[in-house]
């Protein structure tokens, strides 16, 4: 499929997704949102990609939702449509790792779009914030959720409430983002860490994938019963046998996604 507002490349085994309307700072266009559907799902589908990397440009990763197309819709036409729902629900229910690749603004939807991600590099002029109150609106992909559980209550409820930008440093001592990294090597470093992910046993990510989210939405106890068995079970894979026998006989391990 030939792709308008953003490009879509193949680096090894990792799937990269960039973000490339830069007039509009890669405000999140209803087009866009089905172009990064199909190509998540592109990825997805093929057994050849262990890893995704979603980036943007130097300025923008994304400035959020797009302002001008939301400005005239009513209640009816976002209610009925349940406007920005399949997006939210392809990336989180993506199976591969996806990790955001963060430079510049992360704005609003752009913000929502990396903590969806499994995790965010931030390049050190990345800045994030949930500016939508200014607009009258609140956050509506999951930012008054996710980012209260990445930096606490007090800063995202501050956040939300003043729509105030948190620089990278910041973003970085909050948990938000994972580290930084200078903006010159952003992309080629979240590529080396995809690449690394996409070396390893893919059912074998997918199991610690879902173990780790599933922190997010169960009791610990729960949790820790879930990954329990999800551990177990990787004792049922070729991978696991392939894994530990590589390190006791000290050679690299050669896994075959069974
Ligand atoms: C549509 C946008 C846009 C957006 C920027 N542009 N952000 N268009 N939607 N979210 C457009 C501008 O209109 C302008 O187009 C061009 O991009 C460059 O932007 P400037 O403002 O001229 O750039 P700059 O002065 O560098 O300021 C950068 C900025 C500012 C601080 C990021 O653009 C800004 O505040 N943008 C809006 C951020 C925001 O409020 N995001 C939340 C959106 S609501 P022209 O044609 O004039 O050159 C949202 C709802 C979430 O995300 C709900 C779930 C998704």
């Amino acid at each position: 499929m030939a792709y308008s507002h953003i490009a879509v490349d193949i680096k090894g085994s990792v799937g990269v997704i960039r973000l490339d309307r830069p007039k509009a700072l890669n405000a999140l266009c209803a087009e866009l949102f089905m172009e990064l559907d199909e190509a998540l799902n592109g990825f997805e589908a093929d057994d050849a990609i262990g890893a995704v990397v979603l980036t943007g440009s130097n300025k923008a990763f994304a400035a959020g939702a797009d302002i001008k197309e939301m400005q005239t819709k009513t209640y009816m036409d976002v209610y009925k449509k349940n406007f920005l729902t399949g997006c939210e629900e392809r990336v989180d229910t993506s199976r591969k790792p996806i990790i955001a690749a963060v430079a510049g603004y992360a704005l609003g939807g752009g913000c929502e779009l990396a903590m969806m991600c499994d995790f965010i590099l931030a390049a050190d002029n990345a800045q994030f914030g949930q500016p939508e109150i200014k607009l009258g609106t609140i956050p509506g992909m999951g930012g008054t959720q996710r980012l209260t559980r990445f930096v606490g209550k007090s800063k995202a409820m501050e956040m939300c409430l003043t729509g105030r930008m948190m620089g990278a440093e910041e973003a970085e001592r909050s948990g938000l983002v994972s580290r930084i990294v200078p903006l010159d090597d952003l992309v080629d470093e979240a590529i080396n860490v995809a690449s690394s992910i996409a070396e390893l046993s893919q059912p074998i990510v997918m199991m610690c994938k879902e173990s780790v989210k599933k922190s997010y939405e169960t009791t610990l106890a729960e949790g820790i019963m879930f990954e329990r068995r999800v551990f177990h079970s990787t004792f049922s894979t070729e991978d696991q046998k392939e894994g530990m026998s590589a390190f006791a006989e000290k050679r690299t391990p050669d896994f075959k996604n069974c």
